[in-house]
This record gives structure tokens, C-alpha cells and sequence, in this order.
């Protein structure tokens, strides 16, 4: 070790030896070090204030040091400086320029979330035990000099996790939200309701939580197995106040939190609490079982407008640009079923049930624009004919994407062929159960976001990708690290650094070093293979 630290003292690291992940675009490393010190002071300009002071708390619990923060000073030696600067546009908002020298260290950039990567980059600079929530003793916080210019190759690099098959607390959003921020992640995607739980206080329709949160038992296995039901219920929601402060807190962090409220399937939770919103008479309760479910919503006036009360006041909460209303999986059985629905298809003249779901998908697709926000449907949202300006999450395959791209449409790449986070990450019989599929880590690094049948022009529709946590079989918070991590860190790296030069092989020398700040985060991850 102590080789080790002189190796570097003396000789330029090869860019590689940062074990920088997601890896920058362009680096040059030089000799020597910055050395974090107790009176070291982080200097702003007004808008990179909130990323300085938050530097500072991210630095001080395995430091030690309470950094000072100071805005508008004069350039000194002993610093991070922290500043905007307009003449780079080049690297655009997410972009920065990070400088480290002897005396000092520089981040610029055009806007305060470049900035905030900065600074995320800084964190990887120092050794891994800087990630620790105590305080380290013995360690020295130098940092290698080295010249970074870094912008992101997508502007979506999401996760998504489900709190409706199970509720995760709200600390482990928010730790999850840190470990976002860390992998330089920009987006979480909460999939708030589902035929197993709604998970969002809604304050005009109270009985959404009051019954739609509780589910009696829980499905032992997969569906198909029949091995019977836990027994125990389970339940729980955040409340407004609770979602008010999720949002806050991502937003420091530079996370987008992208609500997604599942119409007009995946709604028995929702029928149990209000059972007019349902096609039949039948008393439903909130599911206790997996798969597809044929109770979706009626399309009487009345639920259309319930749905958009309570988009209503999910906008409220969400600042997000983005709302996502599901628009999967929507067996049309009830409908075919339904007086009403088939007298509905008549009167506006349409031959078949898809085009009553594209019809539904179009009203909340207008109420949204018209509160200034963008609908996100997953892929089923184009059989009815996608709404203008409607953005396309892309799960069965890349068809759609290709699909939706050539019809003008944004779009969200997650396969579940490399982004489906639920899937067997090994062949080892030891793994957890899971709901199927295989995604080895490998796979996942090796995903490119463009489909290579798009046009240069349509693929500049791909907004970038995103990480799906279905946890119908991830019960708890360190089961979904488990599947998160290393998985989520390999798409990381496709979404920021994206494809010239990418070799698995260095990112894995990479990842065993990253492991290391993993571990003093105590994110539970997947031990890598061995050799
Ligand atoms: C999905 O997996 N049903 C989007």
C-alpha cells in the first residue's frame, strides 16, 4: 500500500488506474496530487452554491472536516472552486470540465447539473473510503491531478423501481437516489400503482390508501407453481408530505422523479377501493397474486375524470416534465363484455377495442398538455395510435422503439432483453428466485440504445434508457440492491459514456475498484464472478 501511494506520487496513473465509472469522454491525467485538507474551502458563484454546499456534506462524514463554503471569494490555493461558465455550450447542462492540480481544484460548467458531475466526479478521485458515513482514520484524501472533459451521451439514464408489488420504504428511495446521483443517473421512474397496492395519498379519493395500500397475502412462487399464499398482509404508501420531500431530495441531487399512475390496466387496487371505476359488479379485492389481470378501468366520463383528479394532484407533487399513465398489458375481455363500452366504440366509430385504449390514452394525453406536462406510456400506448408529442418506453424488444421513432415520437429505451433488472443475473442455481429471463451483467454493458435500424436523424428521438425493478420477486430493500447493483453501474456507463472505445474487459478492472466505494455505501450488490 504504502508502494502503492508513492507509485503514484511520483509517475502519471495511466487514465484507466481512476477507476472512473461511468468512464469521461476525454481525460489526461498528470503528476502528482491535490490533497483534501480540514481548512480547504469550496468556493461558488451563486449558482453552484446548493452542489457546494452539498459537496461539503458529501465530504464530511468520512473526512471529518467541515469544509467551509463560500460564495463569491477570491481565487485561492487550498480550494475547490465550483463556477459556471457560459462559453461552454459544447459540453451542454450536463457537461463539466473538472481541473486538478497541486493547488487546487476547478469545476465548470454550463449549467448547475454539470457542475453537480463535476463534483460527483471529485468524489471518485479521492480513495474509495471518502463513500464511508463515519469518520476514517488514517487515510489520505489526495486526489490525482488529472484534466477531465466530460458531457453525457443521453439525457435519460433512468431506474425504475416498482413500490407497488412491494412498498420500499422512503429511506431506501433516498438511498437510492444518492446511489443515482453517484452513477451520474438522472432519473427515477416510481411505479406508484399496481393491481397488488396503490402507493401515493391521494387527498380527494382517501379510500385509494385506505384500502387500495393493504393487500391480505402474498403468492408463494411464480403463479403457475400454485404453492399456495404467505399469509401475511402487506401494505403501506407515501403520504403528499413524504412524496414533497422525496422530490426535494432528488432534485438537489439532480434526479428527476418520473411518477408513473398505471391506467387503464393494472388497476385492481383501485377498482377494490372504488368499485364504480370497474366494468363489473364483481367485489374485488386488492390482488394477492402475480400476472396480468383482466379488471382494468371503465371509460365512463365519470373515471375518466377520477383518473384526471388524480393526475391532478400528482402533478401538483411531481415537478417532472414527464408523467407516466402505464398504458400496458390491457386485456379487453371486460370491455368486449361491457354495454357500455361497446355502445362507446359504436358512437365513435371504431371496430375494434384497441382503438378504445388508444381513444383513453389520447383524453389523458390531452388533459396532461394541457397542465404543460408530457405523457410517457410503455410500448402498447402505439397500437391505439400514440398520441402527439406522447413519449414511447420501449420494453418488448426494440419494435416499438423503431416504431415510434419513425412516427416523431421520443423514446425511452427498456428492453427487458437488457434492462430488465428482474430477470436471473447468473445460471447459478444459488440465485434468489426471480421472475425469470437471464441478464448477466455483461449483457447489459454490451447494450446500445440506438437500434441500428434508425436513421441518424430518427435517432436522435432515442432519449436514452432506463433500468426496470419489478419486485414481485424482490421483497425488500437489500433484495433490490441485489438485483440493482452491479447491474444499474453498467448502464451508467451506456447511458453517460455511451459506445466509441467501450471494452468490458477494462470496465470490469474498473468495477472491482468501484465495488470498493459500493461497499463503504453498503449497497448490498451481486458479488462479481470469479475468475
Ligand atoms: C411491463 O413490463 N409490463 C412494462
Amino acid at each position: 500500500m504504502v508502494v502503492g501511494l508513492a507509485l503514484t506520487a511520483c509517475r502519471k496513473p495511466a487514465e484507466t488506474e481512476l477507476n472512473l465509472i461511468p468512464a469521461p469522454s476525454r481525460m489526461e491525467t498528470e503528476r502528482g496530487t491535490f490533497t483534501l485538507r480540514a481548512d480547504t474551502a469550496i468556493l461558488t458563484d451563486e449558482k453552484s452554491s446548493d452542489t457546494g454546499r452539498l459537496l461539503a456534506e458529501m465530504l464530511q462524514p468520512a473526512t471529518g472536516y467541515s469544509l467551509v463554503v463560500e460564495e463569491r471569494a477570491e481565487e485561492r490555493d487550498n480550494s475547490i472552486a465550483l463556477q459556471l461558465d457560459g462559453s461552454l455550450e459544447r459540453l451542454g447542462p450536463e457537461g463539466y470540465v473538472l481541473e486538478v492540480s497541486r493547488r487546487r481544484v476547478l469545476i465548470r460548467a454550463l449549467a448547475p447539473a454539470g457542475v453537480f458531475y463535476g463534483a460527483q466526479t471529485l468524489r471518485q478521485l479521492f480513495p474509495p473510503a471518502i463513500y464511508a458515513d463515519e469518520r476514517q482514520a488514517g487515510v489520505s484524501w489526495t486526489a490525482p491531478c488529472v484534466r477531465i472533459e466530460d458531457r453525457p451521451r443521453f439525457v435519460w439514464r433512468g431506474a425504475l423501481i416498482d413500490v407497488a408489488r412491494h412498498f420500499m420504504p422512503r429511506e431506501t428511495i433516498l438511498k437510492f437516489i444518492d446511489l443515482l446521483a453517484v452513477h451520474k443517473m438522472n432519473t427515477l421512474q416510481l411505479h406508484l400503482t399496481d393491481d397488488q397496492g396503490w402507493r401515493i395519498e391521494i387527498k380527494r379519493y382517501p379510500k385509494l390508501t385506505e384500502i387500495g395500500s393493504m393487500r391480505r397475502e402474498t403468492r408463494l412462487g411464480h403463479e403457475r407453481e400454485a404453492r399456495g399464499f404467505d399469509g401475511k398482509p402487506h401494505g403501506g404508501f407515501y403520504t403528499q408530505e413524504e412524496i414533497r420531500q422525496m422530490v426535494d431530495y432528488a432534485r438537489r441531487r439532480h434526479v428527476n422523479l418520473v411518477p408513473e399512475i398505471e391506467m387503464p390496466g393494472h388497476a385492481q387496487a383501485a377498482i377494490a377501493s372504488y368499485p364504480e371505476l370497474g366494468n363489473t359488479r364483481e367485489k374485488l379485492e386488492v390482488s394477492t397474486r402475480w400476472g396480468v389481470h383482466k379488471n382494468i378501468f371503465n371509460l365512463r366520463e365519470e373515471t375518466i375524470t377520477f383518473l384526471q383528479n388524480v393526475l391532478a394532484e400528482v402533478i401538483e407533487l411531481f415537478p417532472s416534465e414527464y408523467i407516466h399513465i402505464g398504458g400496458d398489458e390491457v386485456p379487453t375481455d371486460q370491455w368486449k363484455a361491457s354495454p357500455y363500452a361497446q355502445a362507446l366504440m359504436r358512437k365513435l366509430g371504431f371496430k375494434s377495442e384497441v382503438e378504445l385504449h388508444g381513444w383513453f390514452i389520447g383524453r389523458m394525453n390531452d388533459f396532461l398538455r394541457s397542465r404543460g406536462r408530457r405523457l410517457v406510456g410503455w410500448d402498447e400506448i402505439l397500437e391505439g395510435g400514440a398520441p402527439p408529442g406522447a413519449v414511447v418506453m420501449s420494453w418488448r424488444g426494440v419494435k416499438g422503439a423503431i416504431a415510434a421513432a419513425r412516427a416523431g415520437h421520443d423514446v425511452v429505451m427498456a428492453p427487458t432483453t437488457h434492462t430488465y433488472f428482474d430477470y436471473y443475473q447468473s445460471k447459478d442455481p444459488s440465485e434468489p428466485l426471480a421472475i425469470g429471463g437471464f441478464l448477466p451483467l455483461e449483457t447489459v454493458f454490451e447494450f446500445d440504445p440506438i437500434p441500428t435500424e434508425l436513421t441518424p436523424e430518427e435517432a436522435r428521438r432515442i432519449l436514452g434508457a432506463q433500468g426496470q425493478l419489478w419486485t414481485e420477486y424482490i421483497p425488500t430493500p437489500e433484495h433490490l440492491e441485489y438485483m440493482a447493483f452491479p447491474r444499474l453501474v453498467a448502464l451508467a456507463e451506456v447511458t453517460w459514456t455511451g459506445k466509441p472505445g467501450r471494452d468490458y474487459a477494462d470496465f470490469l478492472r474498473r468495477l472491482r475498484r468501484h465495488l470498493e466505494r459500493l461497499q463503504m455505501l453498503e449497497v448490498r450488490f451481486r458479488p462479481l464472478d470469479s475468475e
